[in-house]
């Protein structure tokens, strides 16, 4: 079996269910994993449609030019078309978007612009003004405008809706993507809201876009126009292609939010994904949280597109820290680290002094640990360490059946989450391979050498 060509194998991306960063909400969360599409994007279904609407309409001839303005991935999927079916390409973009995503364009031939972020949409420099002007002065050009070209919301009524219907075997109850031209939302939504009125839909937009309000009002707010660097969702206009009558309730997601979403997305579900996706992610979450979903709910979300695109910027610390999104390691504290365990972070597994050397043992083994506290009551009364217990078992093989309280070291230091990475690098001598750490809510964690090893490491990279 073949393709005749990669156009071919747009669409039909897998549908997952998330082991882990979903494990706060009972429902079921399934992400739809848009970076499989052979541009890396969920944009290829809407270029190909686009493109081929306009071959059918004759808006396009063999040899002609496609201008677009783009923030990437609609023009990585118009540029794999265009060189499948032999057109030129020109795509205008914002500073904004990351070079990654601008020198891909290029690899594939087409020649792209950069135009000013920070000017109104109507402004001559502004990316879409300078599209329009170029399809304009460029004879056998077209401009297929993913914001109005109602082709884009059509390809999602088409593919994605019909694909997730298929793949929850029509038992979705909740759909949540971001909102960027709006075609992916409107046009899922409208399929899947043909074939159950009840499923709801949650649009995921950025703050400092104007989407929020005007779903809310029906009315233009330009007050709500601002700065945020989430690449992709929410926007300055009112493109054609949104339609909130299939959209049942709006979230906005903070840059923070959606790019430690992101990562950990990466980090724990091994889902190497854009900015975006970590917004829908969070979104949805959200509002599986206010509304407390149950069990009995699947709710599916969509992942845009390709990490690849973001490892100078969202996976990248030093960017990340420049921008305020993390804190550099000196002015860290101990409940740093301890978020950066991700999910490593389970309860903290401890001793009582009368356990047996034994159970200890298998304790430690069982939790792939090497070093435990040892606990009398709420209290901590000693600690043992495997290279401890090696010793000690060399010595007297018998003390396995031991208490441990007859051999144990002397407890390790308990310090506050808030304590400084100074203080916890000096606690972490010789004498003490780990500190216990008081978290905000009580509870206790504990960071081993191993793990500030790791969290100095990440910073470096
Ligand atoms: C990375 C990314 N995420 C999300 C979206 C939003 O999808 P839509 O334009 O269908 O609303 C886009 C659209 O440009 C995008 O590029």
């Amino acid at each position: 079996m073949w393709y005749n060509s990669i156009l071919e194998t747009i669409g039909n991306t897998p549908l997952i269910k998330l082991q882990k960063v979903a494990k706060d909400v009972k429902a079921t969360v399934l992400v739809k994993v848009e970076y499989f599409n052979p541009g890396q994007s969920i944009k290829d279904r809407v270029a190909i449609k686009m493109i081929e609407d306009a071959e059918r309409e004759g808006k396009i001839k063999p040899g002609g030019t496609i201008i677009e303005g783009t923030s990437g991935n609609t023009g990585m999927g118009l540029a794999l078309a265009a060189a499948v079916k032999g057109y030129k390409c020109i795509f205008t973009t914002t500073d904004k978007q990351s070079m990654e995503k601008v020198n891909l364009l290029r690899a594939l031939g087409a020649e792209v612009k950069i135009c000013p972020t920070n000017v109104e949409p109507d402004d001559p420099r502004s990316y879409y003004s300078v599209a329009r002007r170029l399809s304009e002065e460029i004879p056998n050009s077209y401009y297929p405008n993913q914001y109005d070209n109602l082709s884009n919301r059509e390809a999602h009524y088409e593919t994605t809706g019909p694909e997730i219907w298929e793949q929850t075997e029509g038992k979705i109850t909740h759909f949540a993507a971001g909102m960027g031209t709006g075609g992916t939302i409107t046009g899922t939504a409208r399929f899947l809201k043909e074939k159950n009125p009840d499923v709801k839909v949650i649009g995921v937009d950025s703050v400092g876009s104007v989407y929020k309000s005007y779903f809310k009002t029906r009315e233009f707010d330009k007050s709500e126009i601002a700065p945020y660097l989430t690449e992709g969702i929410g926007e300055d206009i009112i493109p054609k292609n949104i339609d909130f009558d299939y959209v049942d309730d709006v979230i906005q997601c903070p840059d923070q939010e959606a790019f430690d979403t992101t990562r950990d997305l990466a980090r724990k579900e091994g889902l190497f994904i854009g900015g975006s996706c970590g917004a829908a992610l969070w979104g949805a979450l959200e509002y599986a949280k206010r509304e407390n979903l149950t069990e009995d709910d699947i709710m599916v979300v969509i992942l845009p597109d390709s990490g690849t695109r973001y490892v100078s910027k969202i996976y990248n610390d030093e960017w990340m820290i420049r921008n305020g999104f993390m804190k550099p390691v000196a002015t860290r504290i101990a409940g740093h680290v301890i978020s950066m365990k991700g999910d490593e972070r389970t309860r903290l597994v401890t001793a009582e002094e009368s356990d047996s050397l034994s159970d200890v043992i298998n304790k430690m083994n069982a939790n792939g640990i090497s070093q435990l506290p040892i606990m009398k009551g709420d209290e901590f009364t000693g600690s043992v360490t495997d290279s401890m217990i090696l010793s000690q078992l060399i010595q007297d093989p018998g003390a396995q059946t031991s208490p441990v309280s007859e051999i144990m070291d002397a407890p390790f230091p308990v310090i506050e989450h808030s304590t400084g990475m100074g203080e916890v690098t000096a606690l972490l001598n010789r004498s003490n391979p780990a500190v216990v750490v008081r978290m905000k809510d009580g509870s206790y964690d504990i960071i081993t050498r191993s793990d500030l090893i790791i969290t100095l490491s990440a910073n470096e990279s």
